[in-house]
């Protein structure tokens, strides 16, 4: 049954993700499912949950916005400018209403994002998975090979692969002068107290 939901949500996603992001999508699916094994986490619900996470990453911004608002989705101070980040929050609600995702799927979906300090195997699984997948790559070299350490390291050891992906990007984040999600900051400070205290 699960196979049939993920053929059509497959489906579904090729149809309105453009070629470059659907291919991440495959790429998060097929990440998901071997870290899932690695992890002992279940292997169809983790792939689901990777062919699904940026279902709603290309609908314009308006879109977003009148999705949240017609959804009742909170929309926070820093969502309010960087509008993307909500495409966690609606791609999570799409799932939990179309396909009845799981709470723990939703929440997967929801925190791939920014992360967030509540995140669960399924969800860290996901928020690696999407950072790791074998589409991406950089022109920097520095940066590619820092993908490669992380895909190594991802199947050592899950938290720490969390914590060097948000430094990673923090530090992207604050090179740029762009707005820091306080939810990346939480993760970052619940992982460091469960990996080092
Ligand atoms: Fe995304
Ligand atoms: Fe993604």
């Amino acid at each position: 049954m699960e196979k049939e939901l993920e053929n059509k949500i497959n489906q579904e996603v090729k149809a309105i993700l453009s070629e470059k992001r659907y291919m991440h999508s495959l790429g998060v699916m097929k990440k998901a499912e071997e870290l899932a094994k690695k992890y002992g986490v279940d292997v169809a619900k983790a792939r689901l949950v990777g062919i699904a996470h940026d279902m709603a990453k290309e609908m314009s911004k308006e879109e977003k916005l009148e999705y949240a608002e017609k959804n009742s989705l909170p929309v926070d101070s820093i969502e309010k400018v960087n509008v993307g980040l909500l495409h966690g929050k609606i791609a999570a609600d799409i799932c939990k209403k179309k396909y009845n995702f799981t709470e723990s799927m939703c929440k997967a979906i929801e925190y791939h994002t920014t992360g967030n300090e509540n995140m669960d195997l399924l969800a860290k699984i996901i928020f690696v998975a999407d950072k790791i997948e074998e589409n991406r790559s950089y022109k920097s070299l520095e940066r590619q090979q820092e993908l490669e350490e992380m895909r190594k390291m991802a199947l050592e050891n899950l938290d720490k692969t969390v914590l060097y992906l948000i430094d990673s990007s923090l530090t992207y984040t604050i090179q740029k002068k762009e707005l820091i999600h306080p939810d990346s900051i939480s993760t970052r400070n619940e992982i460091i107290i469960e990996l080092f205290t």
